[in-house]
């Protein structure tokens, strides 16, 4: 990444009024979160469709839990890093700024950032599944006892979206609306290969926003983007936000 790449990002991130970011697994993995995709990535190691499925949930629901249980205490454990923290203050500097992430781990929110679209859900939240009724914490009894709604008994799920599964109507649209609007839109740590959400910066670009690429290799959305800084998102972002801070004091 060079520095003139970098000045020229922040220089069009310093003039926005209106900025989107799309992150993906990428921006956690400094945190210690597997990625999905990639020699050592989550779904090398195991098949979605036995476990990232409703079918799969009926099918085996403690099998199921075991899972995402055992993912949320790893999350739980981790901390947010530079990444998150460096988008958390740019939020401070935009006026009209949505992060967009298709992360369901709950770092963007820790790291302090408010205006968050969650397209994929969240490990943190579940609800039940004949209701519908959201719930809070969730842990398996004694001999695997699956989680039941207080309400009306039902069987309880993670409050993520699975295989198969539609994405959270609100949530996509306030992204589409954003994208729309944006000036600026980064993309960090997405394989940009996973729909809708790899729709965003394109929708963006076709509505003449600047699209900036933060990620350690090139993606199908490299070749539309109008920057690419290549490193970590660790690495990159705070040293982009740092550049902005100092191109709006001029
Ligand atoms: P992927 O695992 O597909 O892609 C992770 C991206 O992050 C890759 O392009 C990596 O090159 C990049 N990357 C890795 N480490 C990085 C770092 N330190 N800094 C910057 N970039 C880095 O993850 P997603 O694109 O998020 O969906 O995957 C999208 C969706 O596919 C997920 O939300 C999940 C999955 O199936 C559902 O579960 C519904």
């Amino acid at each position: 990444m060079s520095n003139s790449t970098i000045r020229q990002a922040a220089e069009a991130l310093a003039q926005a009024r209106s900025v989107a970011i799309l992150t993906g697994a990428g921006v956690s993995a400094e945190s210690g979160v597997a990625t999905f995709r990639g020699t050592d990535g989550i779904w090398s190691k195991m098949k979605p469709e036995e476990l990232a499925s409703f079918d799969a949930f009926l099918r085996n629901p403690a099998l199921v839990w075991e899972w995402y249980l055992h993912r949320k205490k790893l999350i739980t454990e981790t901390k947010p890093n530079p990444a998150h923290y460096a988008l958390a203050r740019l939020e401070e500097l935009v006026p009209d700024y949505t992060l967009i992430t298709q992360n369901i781990d709950d770092l963007h929110r820790r790291a302090g950032s408010r205006n968050i679209l969650e397209l994929h859900g969240n490990i943190t939240r579940s609800f039940c599944i004949d209701c519908g009724k959201q719930t809070g914490d969730v842990a398996l009894g004694e001999m695997g006892e699956l989680p039941k709604c207080v309400y009306c008994g039902g069987l309880i799920r993670p409050d993520v979206v699975w295989f198969g599964e539609i994405l959270p109507q609100d949530a996509l649209d306030g992204a589409d609306r954003a994208a729309r609007r944006a000036e600026v839109f980064i993309v960090a740590g997405t394989s940009n290969v996973v729909y809708p959400a790899a729709l965003l910066p394109r929708t963006a670009k076709l509505n003449g926003a600047t699209v900036i690429e933060c990620n350690i290799e090139h993606t199908p959305l490299s070749e539309y983007a109008d920057f690419i800084l290549e490193g970590k998102a660790g690495d990159t972002l705070p040293q982009l936000v740092a550049m902005i801070e100092r191109t709006m004091a001029r």
